[in-house]
């Protein structure tokens, strides 16, 4: 149920959450703008990605678009991209790309950093998301803080899990494991890593923070993507808005 395609043409908008689904899928749709014929776009994941994914494929059945191949960072991206008729292409084919839409967990308004990794899969993303020329995160208004604040997904190996969290402790920050969403045991990435949740409350020197976890053993990469991310667009209570 991550992933939702389909709009519901008379979605009742007092609940909370489909309030903010429908800022989602405005920044979404909005995000697929960027998007012109002939392009090689990296597709990201999440809620929000979903919809300019959908967009994407929407404007490539209709002519609008043509010529696009998109490279997935996860494999519910790939689904959804196929399924939607965007070519696909691994990403060993391209040394760069004209761009990605990505989704976050937290954005800084006043700084070029996102935290990611809601989906486990930060680490596919960065790969994709820095091959980029041009960044565009797609996401909501309510995901903003300054300083970012949100516990950064790690990924480590599993035989790591202990020391990391240990490592975690000591610089700081609050571990946790993070289990699959059946509580039956610890989720594993793609790639067979675990997941830990790292609390450091608010970070004002995001680039110390990153180089910090990226020195802790075992770990294989972090949802901290710093410096990154060209241009925001969000949805908004009322319409989409963009920071640059
Ligand atoms: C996955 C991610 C997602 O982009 C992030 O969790 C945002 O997802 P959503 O748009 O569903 O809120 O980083 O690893």
């Amino acid at each position: 149920d991550h992933i939702r395609v389909v709009p519901s043409p008379k979605r009742i908008k007092s609940d909370p959450e489909d309030v903010l689904m429908e800022m989602r899928k405005r920044g979404g749709l909005e995000a697929a703008e960027v998007v012109e014929s002939g392009m090689d776009v990296g597709l990201g994941t999440g809620s929000t990605t979903a919809w300019a994914i959908a967009a994407i494929g929407w404007k490539l059945d209709d002519g609008e678009l043509e010529n696009v191949r998109g490279v997935a960072t996860s494999l519910q991206s790939h689904d959804l991209a196929r399924e939607l008729g965007i070519p696909l292409t691994d990403v060993d084919e391209f040394d760069s790309l004209d761009v990605a839409i990505d989704g976050a967990d937290q954005w800084d308004p006043d700084h070029p950093h996102v935290v990611k990794g809601g989906g486990a899969s930060h680490a596919r993303e960065k790969l994709i998301d820095s091959m980029a020329d041009r960044l565009v995160i797609a996401t909501d208004e309510q995901k903003t803080a300054t300083p970012l604040s949100h516990p950064v997904p790690l990924s480590v190996l599993p035989e790591s899990r202990n020391v990391a969290q240990e490592w975690v402790r000591e610089q700081g920050g609050e571990p946790s494991l993070r289990y699959a969403e059946a509580k039956d045991g610890p989720l594993f990435t793609a790639n067979g890593n675990l997941v830990v949740d790292c609390d450091f409350g608010e970070m004002d020197d995001v680039e110390g923070r990153a180089t910090d976890l990226a020195r802790i053993p075992g770990a294989q990469e972090h949802g901290l993507f710093v410096g990154m991310v060209d241009d925001v667009i969000y949805g908004t209570d009322d319409g989409v808005d963009s920071v640059s």
